[in-house]
């Protein structure tokens, strides 16, 4: 039965200002139709371009259902490419990434591309002469993407023609990825080491919101972080900490630090917690690395840049990132019940070692299928899975500080425990679901 295809009006009533229809999270079509045109009109985060750095370089990534190919051009540019041969659609590249030197070849039949797409050769060509294949789609080579934006090495990708461009769509949360790289003394970030691939039994959207939500680290990471508080606890106060207790503590923070930390939204469901302070914040300094920026930035950009330690910035819908400390995590959703969340982490080019050091540490602890405090989060969300088939109650609670006059500016600034990050993203995924349904 298909109760939302075609039915933009069905879709519009599971959204409402202060709660969300349970369907969101549990239904296939909802899902199916999400890759169709949610996905397809909103920009969406595809790899970073240290991830190619020669000629031929390429990765492969799923974007709205769709195979794609990004790789660098023989000119040096990036292009995204569909991953799909020419001839009978045939993926052209099958592995995560490689070189493909000059040109792609299909395995099945050889048909050869360009690294921009364009038809290169078909072996025993002389037996198309006469047929309409030049007149066809077959003749035009690979798809390439039309929306494709680097943005301080972040790739992203809008597989539709409608919705808005690029600048127009982040605005102004662009600051999150600016400070990101101007962390670094060269202001460029590299891809530094694999990816940590963590499968998630419940819906992308559980995760994305999870990563604003400041009401429950105190609460689901107690058994962790709190055992680590506990064992810390009692020594002196200039005692040196471990980088690790330095990073699992102040998870324990309560509810007041939480609230204090603030939350700002921007159009589309972006959004930061930690406009004033967060979690990073009070990490210690690392040698010769504030040297190394002022050298670059002078006393007060340097301070200017390094006492912005936002918390989680959500790129909606799959970026998320930490640039406090160099590390990303993406959401792949692959069904309506699974998500597999990808976490990267950088190198700030031209600083000292031990910062990548201390990002991987906290991938580990933290983000990785090998940690405690992940597995906390993962059993919230395999819970909420589960918990919304029960009956009885069909609604998802978005209620905390609602306030009537929100949504209409394009950026607003609250308390951090505000569920607004969580309405903003509701209402950015109403109009980019809706956007090429007709009614
Ligand atoms: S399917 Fe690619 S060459 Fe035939
Ligand atoms: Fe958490």
């Amino acid at each position: 039965m298909t109760r939302y295809r075609d039915n933009p009006d069905a879709i519009r009533a599971l959204v409402q200002p202060q709660q969300v229809h349970r369907d969101l999270y549990i239904s296939p079509e909802l899902f199916e139709l999400e890759q169709e045109h949610f996905f397809a009109n909103t920009w969406n985060y595809a790899g970073h371009d240290s991830q190619v750095p020669k000629p031929g370089d390429y990765i492969t990534v799923d974007i709205a259902g769709r195979p794609l190919i990004v790789v660098r051009h023989t000119d040096g540019t990036v292009k995204v490419l569909m991953n799909r041969c020419a001839h009978k659609g045939s993926r052209v590249v099958n592995g995560a990434c490689g070189n493909t030197g000059k040109f792609f070849r299909c395995p099945y039949h050889a048909w050869t591309f360009k690294t921009d797409g364009a038809p290169l050769a078909i072996p025993l060509k002389n037996g198309y002469e006469g047929t309409a294949l030049k007149d066809c789609d077959a003749a035009k080579g690979l798809v390439p993407v039309r929306h494709v934006r680097l943005y301080r090495g972040f790739i992203f990708v809008k597989l539709n023609d409608v919705g808005q461009d690029f600048e127009e769509y982040f605005g102004d949360s662009l600051s999150s990825i600016d400070n990101m790289a101007d962390r670094s003394p060269e202001g460029e970030l590299e891809v530094a080491g694999g990816c940590l691939r963590f499968m998630h039994q419940c819906n992308w959207k559980m995760f994305v919101e999870n990563l604003n939500d400041t009401m429950h680290p105190m609460v689901a990471h107690e058994s962790s972080a709190g055992t680590a508080k506990a064992m810390w606890a009692g020594q002196p106060a200039d005692a040196p900490k471990p980088m690790a207790i330095e990073q699992f503590v102040p998870f324990m923070s309560d509810y007041q630090f939480f609230d204090g930390m603030g939350v700002r939204v921007y159009d589309n469901g972006h959004s930061f917690s930690g406009v004033h302070f967060s979690i990073h914040s009070k990490y210690s300094g690392i040698p010769g690395y504030e040297e190394a920026m002022k050298a670059r930035y002078g006393d007060e950009r340097t301070a200017q840049i390094l006492g912005m330690a936002r918390h989680n910035t959500v790129y909606y819908p799959n970026l998320t990132i930490k640039g406090a400390i160099q590390a990303i995590r993406v959401a792949r959703p692959i069904a309506v019940d699974r998500t597999l969340v990808e976490s990267w982490t950088f190198r700030l080019k031209g600083a000292p070692d031990e910062l990548l050091q201390r990002t991987t540490t906290y991938s580990r602890l933290i983000n990785s299928p090998f940690s405690v405090v992940g597995h906390d989060d993962l059993q919230a969300y395999r819970g909420i899975q589960a918990g919304l088939h029960a009956s009885g109650n069909d609604w998802v609670s978005l209620h905390r500080n609602y306030d009537e006059h929100e949504g209409r500016e394009p950026e607003e600034t609250s308390n951090g425990t505000n569920e607004l990050p969580m309405r903003n993203q509701y209402r950015s995924w109403l109009k980019h679901m809706t956007l090429t349904m007709e009614a």
